[in-house]
């Protein structure tokens, strides 16, 4: 048995808190942490069987009955939580992005040379069942050498200005899944970034610095050239999907919806539409990741996603902002150097 804290209590903070506590066997969580605990947070703990609820996450990193912690704080406190945490000799899954600064994330790593622990980053969408079957396939060989990547990412709403100014971005907040996504697609890297971006969603967005409408090409070390389109807002709802296109074929996936219903009448075909958001959609996939940190603690294995799998979203990140900046390809040994 694992014994757990969470530190962050808000949206994700919560979900991996449901998960261990309803779907995870071997872990069990003994305090969550937040600044802004509060009465309502407390119940909340209590009523997922969390007695310990405080303020500051020290508490956690010094309990010697705690194993394993789970970074869901605010993205500016992965990097130096997560190198005081290993420093304490507690196992590590960290949301990403673990930080926007390429330096701080030297930081964990050297921390991790260091220290002999688990380090798992929080791209769930891996453990996705659609994106899973799609790499299973291209991993099979099903659909021969990979060409063309194709990652459709499109959220159902803007988020607000003010989150906006502090999210780093379109490509560190939201695309870096996506980027994580292709990585694991094509089953290699990312040599060079290219953006074509613009403001056609919600004027606020450009106003505080950001796009919310983008189209990113990459050449990958195997040769496949990967295309990802972003857009903040899709009227009908989250889509989520991918596509692999090779020399024996292609395997692609449809949004997961609610049925599979599909009424046809005089009046036209019509289906339900996608799941609502990543809460919806991605339930399954935070339960999987969380199962296999802990399976990595227990079995004294790797992660399925280490440090630096949470290192390069970030370099490609970092070269499409830069390659929007100064309207020309990037390649990622730039951001690296
Ligand atoms: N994997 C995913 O799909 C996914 C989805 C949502 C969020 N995230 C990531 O998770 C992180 C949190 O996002 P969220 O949506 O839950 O945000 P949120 O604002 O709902 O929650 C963040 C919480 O962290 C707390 N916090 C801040 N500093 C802290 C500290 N020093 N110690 C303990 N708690 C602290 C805040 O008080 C807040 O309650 C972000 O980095 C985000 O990128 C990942």
């Amino acid at each position: 048995m694992v014994t757990v804290g969470i530190i962050g209590a808000g949206r994700i903070g919560k979900v991996h808190t449901t998960s261990i506590c309803t779907r995870v066997k071997d872990a069990k969580i003994k305090t969550i942490a937040d600044p802004f605990m509060n009465e309502d947070t407390a119940a909340w703990a209590k009523s997922m069987g969390v007695e310990n609820t405080t303020k500051d996450y020290k508490e956690i990193l010094n309990d010697p009955e705690i194993d394993a912690v789970l970074i869901c704080s605010s993205t500016n406190t992965h990097s130096p939580i997560s190198v005081e945490a290993i420093q304490a000799v507690k196992h590590v899954f960290c949301e990403k992005p673990i930080d926007h600064d390429v330096e701080k994330i030297k930081n964990v790593i050297k921390a991790l040379e260091e220290n002999k622990v688990k380090y798992q980053v929080g791209f769930n969408r891996r453990f996705d069942h659609n994106f899973e079957a799609v790499r299973n396939a291209v991993q099979g060989g099903k659909i021969g050498d990979p060409h063309i990547i194709r990652v459709t990412s499109r959220d159902p709403e803007p988020p607000s200005a003010e989150y906006v100014k502090v999210s780093g971005g379109i490509f560190l907040d939201m695309t870096i899944h996506d980027f994580d996504m292709v990585r694991y697609l094509a089953g290699c890297d990312a040599e060079e970034v290219y953006v074509e971006a613009a403001v056609l969603v919600d004027p606020a967005i450009g106003e505080a610095g950001d796009v919310d409408t983008a189209v990113i090409t990459l050449k990958m070390a195997n040769g496949a050239i990967a295309v990802i389109d972003n857009s903040r807002k899709a009227a009908y709802g989250y889509d989520q999907r991918a596509e692999v296109f090779g020399s024996k074929g292609m395997v692609a996936t449809t949004n997961d919806t609610l049925s599979s219903a599909v009424i046809s009448t005089e009046a036209g075909v019509t289906g339900e539409k996608p799941l609502y958001f990543f809460l919806e959609r991605y339930m399954d996939s935070f339960a999987k990741e969380m199962n296999c940190f802990i399976e990595a603690i227990e079995k004294d294995t790797d992660t399925p996603l280490g440090v630096m799998d949470g290192l390069k979203p970030v370099l490609m990140g970092l070269a499409a902002k830069k390659s929007l900046q100064e309207h020309r390809p990037v390649k990622i040994s730039e951001i690296e150097m």
